[in-house]
């Protein structure tokens, strides 16, 4: 079944302003109500929020009312799951109905448009690719029983462009399904994607195994609002992939990472047949490949569960950032198994031990670490790995002081999923031990994710100590 017209989708004029057709690409299909809620509210638009509850996500189409075109210009601008907004002029369960709402609405700005512009329609199904045949002769119809447009055909540089739109929803897609809703609009912007491709992690020098993909960095920086002159850290920054698209909308971007060989380009490359890296490989070069590296703030070799180093506490504007979750290795922080005492001649050039940094932990002190050096209504955003039969909303960790604004799904496979959570801060930092990170549930079940994620049986485990350190399991790959 094709997905319900959300209330008063039809109406082209609302008491809202105008009624837009969303064309959302077919792709992180979870994420589509937290992005858009995001950039309305970073760029001050009115979202009819209460409509959002009739978005699907199996359905590409989802009907808005926005208050001017510029606020769907906007939106576009912004948002990579957006394919395309078109001004909705007319919708129906069939074309006849789709003809008969052309008719009811038209008014004197669209025959204006039909009689002066130059024009192309374009038609398109979601879910069943229509011959070219076909196409021709839904135009036809369309200009022959209910929009007579008499400007000029350009299929090269037309004035006005328009969207022919067939859902065919989740129907098998046989030869004689008829589509469900029919949509027909103006085409007013297509969203940022393009910047999908041009971020590509592979185009870039410095890259590792878990170097973000750039769909997701950039999701990520709209989820956290990231614009013009803030100062953004990503604590487990790796190769930097998420600070990318961060500076890429004029962020100054800042990151830390415990592994020294990494950040200095001397670890192991993850490039397929790369023998050794270049030492050029940085994340200041990767910026620079852009031409961002003006938005270059620092990277530092440092242990995120260690804060000291700050001076300064509320200094980031967001926190965006993909932990580690000790899938290919054992996460790290700079501990000590056994105590070791050092002479002052030792110290200089002494390597501090690094003991198993647990998953809890590691959230733990993130929130802890936003709820310090995060400016008050800042947000952080990050990745949570889970196990989708033991997952609860209340195995989100969480923090007093740190409000939950969306947490979406991205399935790995059948038992493992990862959720992008998104937190803005509400209240100020204050010395109060009673204001600390808390995660009330072991979503782990006293285990660890990487034996969750490789379903390792329960009498093969190693035991978890109440630290949450496992000091004596076998290093991971
Ligand atoms: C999932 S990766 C992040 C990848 C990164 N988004 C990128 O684009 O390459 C997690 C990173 O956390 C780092 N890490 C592990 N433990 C850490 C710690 N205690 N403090 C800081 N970084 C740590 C790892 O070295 C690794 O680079």
């Amino acid at each position: 079944m094709a997905a319900p017209m959300n209330s008063n989708a039809s109406s082209l004029q609302c008491k809202h302003g105008k009624t837009y057709l969303l064309y959302f690409a077919n792709h992180h299909t979870d994420f589509r109500v937290a992005e858009l809620v995001a950039l309305a509210d970073m760029f001050g638009i009115d979202l009819p929020v209460a409509d959002l509850k009739f978005l699907d996500k199996e359905c590409p189409f989802f009907v808005v009312h926005l208050s001017s075109e510029a606020d769907a210009k906007q939106l576009a601008s912004r948002s990579v799951l957006i394919k395309s907004i078109i001004e909705l002029w007319g919708h129906g369960i069939t074309h006849e109905d789709l003809f008969e709402d052309l008719r009811k609405s038209k008014d004197s700005v669209m025959s204006h448009l039909m009689d002066t512009a130059s024009f192309k329609i374009v038609v398109d199904g979601f879910n069943k690719s229509l011959p070219q045949k076909y196409k021709v002769q839904r135009i036809e119809r369309l200009t022959e029983d209910a929009l007579p447009f008499s400007g000029k055909i350009d299929l090269k540089n037309p004035d006005q462009l328009y969207y022919l739109l067939e859902d065919y929803g989740k129907q098998s897609k046989n030869a004689d399904s008829v589509p469900q809703h029919v949509y027909f609009g103006r085409w007013i912007a297509d969203g940022n994607r393009n910047e999908i491709q041009n971020q590509e992690v592979n185009k870039r020098s410095f890259i590792g195994n878990t170097s973000m993909e750039a769909s997701l960095s950039l999701l990520m920086a709209n989820l956290s609002k990231v614009q013009k002159n803030m100062l953004v850290i990503d604590p487990f920054v790796g190769t930097g992939s998420i600070l990318v698209p961060c500076a890429y909308h004029q962020a100054y971007v800042m990151g830390t990472d415990i592994n020294y060989l990494l950040l200095h380009a001397k670890a192991k490359p993850s490039r397929h047949k790369q023998k050794t890296r270049s030492p050029d490989e940085s994340i200041r070069n990767n910026l620079a490949g852009y031409g961002l590296e003006a938005y270059y703030g620092d990277i530092m070799v440092a242990d995120a569960s260690r804060h000291a180093m700050w001076r300064t506490t509320e200094i980031f504007d967001a926190i965006i950032t993909d932990p580690p979750y000790g899938i290919r290795e054992g996460a790290k922080k700079v501990g000590k198994e056994e105590a070791v005492t050092l002479t002052p001649d030792q110290r200089v050039d002494h390597i501090p031990q690094k003991v198993e940094y647990d998953l809890s932990n590691i959230f733990t002190d993130l929130l802890n670490f936003a709820y310090k050096f995060l400016r008050t209504g800042g947000r952080l955003t990050y990745w949570f790995p889970v196990h989708r039969a033991n997952y609860k909303e209340e195995n989100i960790p969480h923090h007093p002081s740190m409000r939950l604004v969306s947490n979406c799904e991205q399935t790995m496979n059948l038992r493992i999923s990862r959720r992008l959570i998104t937190m803005e801060k509400i209240q100020q930092y204050r010395e109060d031990e009673s204001l600390a990170s808390q995660t009330h549930v072991d979503h782990y079940l006293n285990s660890s994710f990487r034996n969750m994620y490789f379903n390792v049986p329960e009498n093969q485990q190693k035991s978890v100590t109440t630290e949450g350190n496992t000091p004596d399991s076998k290093k991971p790959p």
